[in-house]
């Protein structure tokens, strides 16, 4: 089986960060959103990916390039403009073929690794396999109503009454019938060919489409706080490994718990470090304290200031802030420092969407 990734939105919730940096790169303790899909695909045999973008030219392709160096195969397909989740599979045609396929939407993590909804799907005569997660606002999903034997009866897109709170949860498994289906649907009201609609003209045409509910959490990351909660998330997993100690990389008056990562040539310098943190490499932390739920990229400079929950991409600088920063997301080469001579006043130069709260 092939995969499709999903990665061609504009991500514009999550501006000013996707200004530069495309949704399915942005990290998640320390490694991009689409490295998850990659390790679901993996797992379950399937390393030939399509992965659907805006750009051929994008920072996607320009990061992830063949695949080679994951042991995955990268295709790139074009989607020149935003029309929708069943416009972009119809893209893939040629990339897929006739044989079954996933799709996987580039911007959701799973806890749940999804075996059983890989492994049972080609024996299954179903002509398609959803995953199914658990909401409580189902009026911002995909939502499907279930028959007593576990396929589904329908599908509706956002609907005003939800029937059920089982949301459409982005990964799907369909056989070459899809292109077939995505032919005979029409835009919705938000103007998209919706890949909602396409799988409930394979149901109208009866046959059986099956239904996986997961196991676990489940984000759609397309918010900063929903990064951030996926960042706590991927952490609060992280193994037990015991305090590093090495005097070359904790120096000084450090106090560093277990579950803390600690990368090539990075020190903690006199500060505190309550795991799980994950640290890159050539990271300085000083007179500091990070805290649960910290991701910290690629070298950067924590200094005189307390941070926690939160996502520091690469090349950063925090200095002598006063007060915890706490839930912040960071994009690369940010700055946050504290005004050195008087007027102690604030200054800000901030990309469109930013956001500030004193
Ligand atoms: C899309 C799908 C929806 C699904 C959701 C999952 O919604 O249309 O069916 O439940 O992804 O993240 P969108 O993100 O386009 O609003």
């Amino acid at each position: 089986m092939k995969a499709v990734i999903l990665a061609a939105g504009k991500a514009t919730r999550l501006r000013p960060v996707t200004l530069t940096m495309p949704k399915a790169l942005v990290p998640v303790a320390n490694k991009t959103l689409i490295g998850y899909a990659f390790d679901v695909l993996k797992r379950a045999g399937l390393t030939d990916i399509g992965i659907v973008v805006n750009d051929l030219d994008s920072p996607i392709p320009q990061t992830l390039g063949d695949g080679a160096g994951l042991g995955i195969r990268l295709e790139y397909i074009l989607q020149e403009e935003q029309k929708g989740l069943a416009h972009a599979v119809g893209l893939c045609r040629d990339f897929i073929g006739d044989d079954p396929f996933c799709v996987f939407l580039g911007d959701n993590i799973f806890q749940d690794q999804m075996d059983a909804l890989f492994a049972d799907f080609l024996s299954s005569g179903a002509e398609s396999a959803i995953a199914l997660g658990e909401v409580g606002d189902p009026s911002r999903f995909g939502i499907a109503e279930l028959n007593g034997d576990g396929t589904i009866a329908r599908v509706v897109e956002k609907p005003k009454e939800p029937k059920s709170n089982l949301a459409i949860a982005g990964v799907y498994l369909f056989r070459a019938s899809i292109f077939d289906a995505i032919s005979r649907i029409t835009p919705s009201w938000r103007n998209e060919l919706e890949i909602t609609d396409a799988i409930q003209t394979i149901i109208t045409d009866g046959k059986p489409v099956q239904s996986y509910i997961l196991k676990g959490w489940w984000i759609d990351a397309g918010k900063p706080d929903a990064i951030i909660l996926a960042n706590q998330l991927v952490l609060e997993e992280l193994p037990y490994t015991p305090a590093p100690e090495n005097k070359d990389q904790i120096v000084g008056t450090s106090e560093v718990s277990h579950r803390v990562i600690l990368g090539k040539n990075s020190q903690i310098i006199n500060s505190v470090v309550r795991g799980p943190v994950i640290i890159g490499d050539n990271t300085i932390v000083q007179n500091s304290y990070v805290g649960p739920y910290t991701s910290l990229g690629d070298n950067v400079r924590i200094e005189g200031s307390e941070i926690e929950a939160s996502i520091v991409m690469k090349n950063c600088v925090i200095r002598n802030i006063p007060g915890r920063i706490d839930s912040s997301l960071l994009a690369d080469n940010a700055q946050v420092t504290i005004a050195e001579r008087m007027p102690s006043t604030h200054r800000f130069i901030l990309a469109e969407n930013s956001y500030v709260q004193l």
